[in-house]
Protein backbone atom coordinates (compact mmCIF):
# COMPACT_ATOMS: atom_id res chain seq x y z
CA UNK A 1 0.00 0.00 0.00
CA UNK A 2 1.43 3.85 -1.16
CA UNK A 3 1.95 6.10 1.51
CA UNK A 4 -0.30 9.34 1.35
CA UNK A 5 3.49 10.86 0.33
CA UNK A 6 3.48 8.56 -2.23
CA UNK A 7 -0.07 8.93 -3.09
CA UNK A 8 0.52 12.68 -3.82
CA UNK A 9 3.28 12.25 -5.82
CA UNK A 10 1.96 9.84 -8.14
CA UNK A 11 -1.35 12.29 -8.10
CA UNK A 12 1.50 14.84 -9.18
CA UNK A 13 2.90 12.60 -11.99
CA UNK A 14 -0.71 12.15 -13.61
CA UNK A 15 -1.64 15.53 -13.04
CA UNK A 16 -4.19 15.58 -10.84
CA UNK A 17 -4.39 18.27 -9.18
CA UNK A 18 -3.88 17.48 -5.08
CA UNK A 19 -2.93 20.38 -2.35
CA UNK A 20 0.83 21.54 -1.75
CA UNK A 21 2.94 20.36 0.84
CA UNK A 22 2.68 23.87 2.44
CA UNK A 23 -0.92 23.89 1.65
CA UNK A 24 -2.17 20.75 3.26
CA UNK A 25 0.07 21.21 6.15
CA UNK A 26 -1.27 24.94 6.82
CA UNK A 27 -4.76 23.56 6.22
CA UNK A 28 -3.89 20.91 8.71
CA UNK A 29 -2.41 23.30 11.58
CA UNK A 30 -5.66 25.16 11.19
CA UNK A 31 -7.69 22.33 11.86
CA UNK A 32 -5.51 21.61 15.07
CA UNK A 33 -5.43 25.21 16.08
CA UNK A 34 -9.64 25.03 15.95
CA UNK A 35 -10.15 21.92 17.39
CA UNK A 36 -12.31 21.03 14.68
CA UNK A 37 -14.07 17.99 14.52
CA UNK A 38 -15.94 18.13 11.50
CA UNK A 39 -15.03 19.59 8.06
CA UNK A 40 -16.53 19.60 4.72
CA UNK A 41 -14.80 19.38 1.70
CA UNK A 42 -15.90 20.80 -1.82
CA UNK A 43 -13.36 18.75 -4.63
CA UNK A 44 -11.95 15.47 -3.18
CA UNK A 45 -10.02 14.46 -6.38
CA UNK A 46 -8.49 11.41 -5.00
CA UNK A 47 -9.00 11.71 -1.20
CA UNK A 48 -5.64 12.87 -0.99
CA UNK A 49 -6.59 15.95 1.41
CA UNK A 50 -9.34 14.43 3.05
CA UNK A 51 -6.64 11.48 4.35
CA UNK A 52 -4.03 13.79 5.46
CA UNK A 53 -6.77 15.51 7.49
CA UNK A 54 -8.32 12.71 9.14
CA UNK A 55 -5.28 11.06 9.89
CA UNK A 56 -3.72 14.32 11.69
CA UNK A 57 -6.40 15.58 13.08
CA UNK A 58 -7.89 13.83 16.34
CA UNK A 59 -11.65 13.00 15.90
CA UNK A 60 -11.65 14.88 12.68
CA UNK A 61 -14.44 13.66 10.20
CA UNK A 62 -14.23 14.71 6.88
CA UNK A 63 -17.18 15.06 4.25
CA UNK A 64 -16.27 15.56 0.76
CA UNK A 65 -17.80 16.07 -2.63
CA UNK A 66 -16.04 14.85 -6.20
CA UNK A 67 -17.77 15.56 -9.11
CA UNK A 68 -15.48 13.33 -11.80
CA UNK A 69 -16.53 9.55 -11.69
CA UNK A 70 -12.81 8.14 -12.10
CA UNK A 71 -11.30 10.57 -9.48
CA UNK A 72 -14.41 9.70 -7.01
CA UNK A 73 -13.74 5.76 -7.72
CA UNK A 74 -10.33 6.21 -6.98
CA UNK A 75 -10.97 8.21 -4.09
CA UNK A 76 -12.71 5.29 -2.51
CA UNK A 77 -10.38 3.02 -3.25
CA UNK A 78 -8.03 4.59 -1.32
CA UNK A 79 -10.21 5.46 2.08
CA UNK A 80 -11.50 1.82 1.69
CA UNK A 81 -7.87 0.20 1.65
CA UNK A 82 -6.60 2.76 4.76
CA UNK A 83 -9.87 1.78 6.78
CA UNK A 84 -10.96 5.33 7.06
CA UNK A 85 -14.30 5.16 5.36
CA UNK A 86 -15.15 5.46 9.54
CA UNK A 87 -14.23 9.10 9.18
CA UNK A 88 -14.24 10.11 5.37
CA UNK A 89 -17.89 10.29 3.88
CA UNK A 90 -17.24 10.54 0.13
CA UNK A 91 -20.17 12.31 -2.52
CA UNK A 92 -19.50 11.44 -6.21
CA UNK A 93 -22.16 14.65 -7.18
CA UNK A 94 -21.76 18.27 -8.86
CA UNK A 95 -21.51 19.82 -5.21
CA UNK A 96 -23.71 22.64 -6.84
CA UNK A 97 -26.31 20.41 -7.36
CA UNK A 98 -25.84 18.01 -4.44
CA UNK A 99 -28.77 17.52 -2.62
CA UNK A 100 -27.53 18.91 0.88
CA UNK A 101 -29.89 17.26 3.24
CA UNK A 102 -27.38 13.65 2.99
CA UNK A 103 -24.67 16.09 4.43
CA UNK A 104 -23.35 13.54 7.50
CA UNK A 105 -21.65 15.50 9.83
CA UNK A 106 -23.40 18.89 9.10
CA UNK A 107 -22.88 21.84 11.05
CA UNK A 108 -18.94 22.06 10.46
CA UNK A 109 -16.12 23.41 11.76
CA UNK A 110 -14.90 24.18 8.93
CA UNK A 111 -15.42 24.03 4.93
CA UNK A 112 -12.69 23.63 2.68
CA UNK A 113 -13.47 24.89 -1.22
CA UNK A 114 -10.85 23.52 -3.52
CA UNK A 115 -13.20 22.96 -6.77
CA UNK A 116 -13.72 24.55 -9.38
CA UNK A 117 -12.68 27.81 -9.20
CA UNK A 118 -14.84 29.99 -11.39
CA UNK A 119 -17.28 28.91 -9.13
CA UNK A 120 -15.84 29.82 -5.35
CA UNK A 121 -19.05 32.28 -5.31
CA UNK A 122 -21.41 29.55 -5.80
CA UNK A 123 -19.62 26.80 -3.85
CA UNK A 124 -19.21 29.40 -0.75
CA UNK A 125 -23.18 30.51 -1.12
CA UNK A 126 -24.79 27.25 -1.45
CA UNK A 127 -22.41 25.57 1.77
CA UNK A 128 -22.25 28.64 4.18
CA UNK A 129 -25.48 27.93 5.56
CA UNK A 130 -23.54 24.68 6.80
CA UNK A 131 -20.83 26.01 8.48
CA UNK A 132 -21.13 26.81 12.54
CA UNK A 133 -21.45 30.22 13.61
CA UNK A 134 -17.90 30.28 14.98
CA UNK A 135 -16.57 28.26 12.01
CA UNK A 136 -14.23 28.59 9.44
CA UNK A 137 -14.19 28.79 5.70
CA UNK A 138 -11.07 27.99 4.23
CA UNK A 139 -10.02 28.93 0.75
CA UNK A 140 -7.09 27.65 -1.68
CA UNK A 141 -5.71 28.77 -5.19
CA UNK A 142 -6.67 31.91 -5.29
CA UNK A 143 -3.45 33.39 -6.62
CA UNK A 144 -3.60 31.77 -9.43
CA UNK A 145 0.28 30.85 -10.08
CA UNK A 146 0.54 34.75 -9.47
CA UNK A 147 -1.65 35.69 -12.32
CA UNK A 148 -3.72 37.02 -10.10
CA UNK A 149 -1.65 39.90 -9.57
CA UNK A 150 -1.03 40.72 -13.57
CA UNK A 151 -4.30 40.14 -15.23
CA UNK A 152 -3.62 42.30 -18.37
CA UNK A 153 -0.39 40.07 -19.43
CA UNK A 154 -2.58 37.02 -19.65
CA UNK A 155 -2.53 35.64 -23.40
CA UNK A 156 -4.89 33.05 -22.98
CA UNK A 157 -7.97 33.57 -22.87
CA UNK A 158 -9.95 31.34 -21.22
CA UNK A 159 -7.31 31.21 -18.62
CA UNK A 160 -8.45 35.67 -17.90
CA UNK A 161 -11.36 34.67 -17.68
CA UNK A 162 -10.73 32.04 -14.96
CA UNK A 163 -8.68 34.39 -13.51
CA UNK A 164 -10.77 37.51 -13.32
CA UNK A 165 -13.82 34.89 -11.86
CA UNK A 166 -11.00 33.78 -8.60
CA UNK A 167 -10.62 38.09 -8.54
CA UNK A 168 -14.10 38.95 -8.46
CA UNK A 169 -14.44 36.17 -6.44
CA UNK A 170 -12.04 37.73 -3.75
CA UNK A 171 -12.80 41.29 -4.34
CA UNK A 172 -16.31 40.15 -3.15
CA UNK A 173 -15.58 38.12 0.10
CA UNK A 174 -12.97 40.84 1.05
CA UNK A 175 -15.82 43.64 0.87
CA UNK A 176 -18.53 41.79 2.39
CA UNK A 177 -19.93 42.90 5.51
CA UNK A 178 -21.03 39.76 7.35
CA UNK A 179 -17.23 38.18 7.01
CA UNK A 180 -13.75 38.60 7.43
CA UNK A 181 -11.03 37.42 5.39
CA UNK A 182 -7.35 36.21 6.96
CA UNK A 183 -5.08 35.84 3.79
CA UNK A 184 -1.86 33.83 3.68
CA UNK A 185 0.72 33.80 1.33
CA UNK A 186 1.07 30.12 1.43
CA UNK A 187 1.52 27.52 -1.80
CA UNK A 188 -1.11 29.26 -4.02
CA UNK A 189 -2.65 31.57 -1.83
CA UNK A 190 -5.11 30.72 1.11
CA UNK A 191 -7.77 32.41 2.68
CA UNK A 192 -9.75 32.05 6.10
CA UNK A 193 -13.09 33.59 6.67
CA UNK A 194 -14.57 33.91 9.08
CA UNK A 195 -18.33 35.32 10.04
CA UNK A 196 -17.90 38.50 12.07
CA UNK A 197 -19.94 38.84 15.16
CA UNK A 198 -23.14 40.54 15.90
CA UNK A 199 -21.72 44.12 16.26
CA UNK A 200 -19.66 43.43 13.19
CA UNK A 201 -16.25 43.12 14.58
CA UNK A 202 -13.81 40.19 13.62
CA UNK A 203 -13.58 36.86 15.14
CA UNK A 204 -9.99 36.01 14.46
CA UNK A 205 -8.71 37.02 17.64
CA UNK A 206 -10.97 34.32 19.25
CA UNK A 207 -9.37 31.40 17.08
C1 LIG B 1 -7.83 20.71 -6.80
S1 LIG B 1 -8.72 19.23 -6.95
C2 LIG B 1 -9.02 18.74 -5.29
C3 LIG B 1 -7.78 18.27 -4.60
C4 LIG B 1 -8.01 17.65 -3.25
N1 LIG B 1 -8.72 18.55 -2.36
C5 LIG B 1 -6.67 17.29 -2.63
O1 LIG B 1 -5.92 18.23 -2.27
O2 LIG B 1 -6.34 16.12 -2.53
C6 LIG B 1 -10.30 19.84 -7.43
C7 LIG B 1 -11.34 18.75 -7.66
O3 LIG B 1 -12.63 19.36 -7.68
C8 LIG B 1 -13.43 18.60 -8.54
N2 LIG B 1 -14.59 19.43 -8.92
C9 LIG B 1 -14.65 20.42 -9.84
N3 LIG B 1 -15.87 20.94 -9.90
C10 LIG B 1 -16.61 20.29 -8.97
C11 LIG B 1 -17.97 20.37 -8.58
N4 LIG B 1 -18.80 21.25 -9.13
N5 LIG B 1 -18.40 19.55 -7.59
C12 LIG B 1 -17.55 18.65 -7.01
N6 LIG B 1 -16.25 18.52 -7.38
C13 LIG B 1 -15.79 19.32 -8.33
C14 LIG B 1 -12.51 18.24 -9.69
O4 LIG B 1 -12.97 17.12 -10.40
C15 LIG B 1 -11.19 18.00 -8.98
O5 LIG B 1 -10.95 16.64 -8.75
Amino acid sequence: MQTLEEIEQDALKRNIPVMQKEGIEFLIAKLKEHQASSCLEIGSAIGYSAMMMVTHVNGLKVDTIELDKDRYQEAVFNIEERHLTEKITIYHDDALLFETSLLKNKPYDCLFIDAAKAQYQKFFEKYVPFVKEDGMIIVDNLDFHGMIFDIDHIKNRNTKQLVKKIKRFKDWIFHHEDYDVNYYQVGDGICIIKRKDKNGNSCFNQS
